[in-house]
């Protein structure tokens, strides 16, 4: 028999994700703050709420010097630690990776674009992404894997904003997967090839999304605003490519989740598809329950700043501490009915999207694109089916941190 901790610890590493909502349950009823190896993970609602939202105490930065990369440190090469390290160097310019005043800077840059005009200039663009790609997914006839429109929808949307080519889009999923993994892993080989798709990629970005704004200085706003501001020096060149970069992390692979595993537990939950279909402007109302109910981002990290107390556990200075948004978003305390889901619900606020300063940048462009793929899929497909048995699906392949499957059979059989 594992300990909980054995469970937890088997879900970071990737081991557990066709189902780690059981685990993700006693933690929360049982261990709601846990040692998990060098790490310390927090599962009920208010606990992970305030994790995410002080900026005082808990910090993004310092995961540098975090206890859970100090631990797989220890077990590099000292090579593999001298390219950890030039790999952070460039990944600390990151917005998402800074704190307070450095962190306010960079996001009063960025926010500016992200404007209610901004995004419903891109609704017609992404309703004409939806209808092409179900367009061919419907020449397909037969069985379609939804995962390909649940990576192609976010693709092309997050390469229109930035005004990256759309022939790049796969060459940018492989570097963004290739980087991303690194995150979570303790493996050496896995952050050597990172460091060397980062340093691809930065120079992707550079020599194709930045040098067309030099040739063509307004054929995207959103590479405008940034290069104005790293005109007056309050961006340096390297913030400029790293927010380019953390907008391709952040925008895809969790928006991804969202409609893949987001319509698969709404076919496993036939009677929530109904009300979908019933009222297809239902759709917004859908997007965010599924938020809450699939937490795309299975957790969010930080590192105590100083020693600090979280939900009556103390934990010292310098700890890496999971906010297991995953299991908060599910938990009694906060939700009436928080082990079901129910588009009907009302207003269920939720971490999935994080709180506070560091709140999604994204949140309208994501909610936006997924309501309309889904209203378009309630009105286009009522009949839509899973072609694959929920228990055969593959996850042992994902990121852990955006827990999904590798494939998501269904057939469409049009009205
Ligand atoms: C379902 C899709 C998405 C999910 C689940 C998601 C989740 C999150 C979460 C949990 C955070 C907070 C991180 C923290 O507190 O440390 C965050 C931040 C962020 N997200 Fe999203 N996101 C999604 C889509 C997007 C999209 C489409 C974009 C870009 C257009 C985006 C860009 C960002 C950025 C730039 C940040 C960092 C904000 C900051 O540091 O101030 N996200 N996201």
């Amino acid at each position: 028999v594992l300990t909980l901790e054995e469970d937890a610890a088997a879900i970071f590493r990737g081991e557990r994700l066709e189902d780690p909502w059981p685990i993700w349950d006693r933690l929360r009823e049982e261990a709601p703050v846990l040692a998990v190896g060098p790490m310390w993970v927090v599962t009920r609602f208010e606990d992970a709420k305030t994790l995410i939202f002080d900026r005082d105490r808990y910090s993004q930065r310092l995961w540098v010097g975090g206890s859970r990369a100090e631990a797989m440190l220890a077990g590099f090469t000292p090579e593999g630690r001298e390219i950890w390290h030039k790999l952070t160097d460039l990944e600390k310019n990151m917005m998402s990776r800074t704190d307070i005043e450095e962190h306010d800077r960079l996001r009063g840059i960025a926010h500016r674009y992200f404007m209610p005009r901004r995004i419903r200039e891109l609704e017609s663009v992404m309703q004409g992404f939806v209808d092409d790609l179900l367009t061919e997914a419907e020449a397909s006839q037969g069985v379609y894997d939804f995962k390909r429109f649940s990576q192609d929808l976010p693709l092309r949307v997050m390469s229109h904003i930035i005004g990256s080519p759309q022939v790049d889009r796969h060459y940018i999923l492989e570097a963004t997967n290739r980087i991303g993994r690194a995150a979570g892993t303790d493996r050496e080989d896995y952050v050597r090839d990172a460091y060397e798709a980062r340093l691809a990629f930065n120079r992707y970005i550079d020599e194709v999304i930045l040098d067309e704004h030099r040739r063509n200085p307004g054929s995207n706003e959103l590479v405008a605003t940034l290069m104005d501001s790293e005109a007056d020096e309050r961006m340096s060149p390297l913030e400029v490519t790293m927010m380019i970069s953390v907008l391709l992390f952040g925008g895809i692979e969790t928006t991804s989740v969202l409609l893949s595993n987001g319509l698969l537990e709404l076919l496993r939950n036939r009677r929530q598809w109904e009300l979908l279909c019933e009222d297809p402007s239902r759709a917004g109302a859908a997007v965010d329950e599924l938020l809450r109910w699939v937490s795309p981002a299975q957790w969010v990290p930080r590192t105590t700043k100083t020693a600090s107390e979280v939900g009556g556990v103390e934990i010292p200075a310098g700890q890496t501490v999971m906010a297991a948004v995953s299991a908060a978003n599910r938990d009694p305390r906060e939700f009436a009915d928080a082990g079901m889901l129910d588009i009907l619900a009302g207003a269920r606020p939720h971490l999935a999207l994080g709180f506070g300063a560091k709140f999604c940048l994204g949140s309208s462009i994501l909610r936006t694109e997924a309501r309309i793929a889904l209203r378009s899929l309630a009105e286009r497909y009522p009949d839509i089916e899973l072609a694959a048995d929920p228990e055969d699906l593959d996850w042992s392949v994902s990121n852990p941190l955006l827990r999904t499957m590798a494939e998501l059979p269904v057939s469409l059989t049009p009205a």
